[in-house]
C-alpha cells in the first residue's frame, strides 16, 4: 500500500513539469517548433520554478514591491515600463509597446540585445522551451 502511495507521488511529481515531463513535451511539439507551439505545451508549474532565477530582482505577487527591478504582477498585456513606482531606465521607456508573448520572449532570450542601453543585468534564458514556461507562468500571474 505505501509503496503505491509513493508510485503515485512519482507519477504526479512528473506531471508537475520534471524532466521525463518536460522531454515529453519536447517530443510533441516536433523539431524547431516556433514560439505558438512551445506556448501550446508550456508549463505553468516549469515556469514558476524557472522563476527562481529572476527572484533575486523581482518579486510578482499583486502589490508586491519593487526590488532591483519592478514588481512583474499583471506584466502580460500591459504597457512597458508603465510601473509609476519605479525609476526604468530611457531606454526601457523608449521601447514603447505592451508585452505580448513574441516581445516577451525576444526581451527574456536577450534583454540588452532588444533594449541597449537597459539596467537589467542578466544575461537571457537561452532555452526556447523555458522562455515559453516563464511567459505561461507571467500570464498566470497576469489574471
Ligand atoms: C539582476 C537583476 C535582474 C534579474 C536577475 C532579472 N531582472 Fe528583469 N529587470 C531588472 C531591471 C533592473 C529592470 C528594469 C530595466 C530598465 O529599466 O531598463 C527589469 C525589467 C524587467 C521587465 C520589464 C518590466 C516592465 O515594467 O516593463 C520584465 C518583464 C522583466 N524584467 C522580467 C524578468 C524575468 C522574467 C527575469 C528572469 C528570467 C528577470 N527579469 C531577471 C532586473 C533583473
Amino acid at each position: 500500500m505505501r509503496r503505491l502511495a509513493m508510485v503515485a507521488l512519482l507519477l504526479l511529481a512528473g506531471c508537475g513539469g520534471g524532466d521525463a515531463d518536460r522531454a515529453g513535451r519536447l517530443r510533441s511539439v516536433g523539431p524547431n517548433p516556433d514560439l505558438a507551439a512551445l506556448l501550446r505545451v508550456a508549463n505553468v508549474d516549469a515556469g514558476r520554478r524557472a522563476f527562481g532565477q529572476c527572484a533575486a530582482c523581482h518579486t510578482i505577487g499583486a502589490g508586491g514591491q519593487s526590488l532591483a527591478g519592478p514588481n512583474l504582477h499583471a506584466m502580460m498585456g500591459r504597457a512597458v515600463a508603465s510601473n509609476p513606482r519605479f525609476g526604468y531606465t530611457q531606454a526601457l521607456i523608449d521601447h514603447g509597446g505592451r508585452w505580448n508573448a513574441a516581445r516577451m520572449d525576444a526581451w527574456l532570450a536577450a534583454p540588452a540585445g532588444v533594449v541597449p542601453g537597459t539596467r537589467m543585468a542578466f544575461a537571457g534564458v537561452r532555452d526556447p522551451m523555458e522562455r515559453a514556461d516563464l511567459i505561461a507562468y507571467l500570464q498566470s500571474e497576469s489574471r
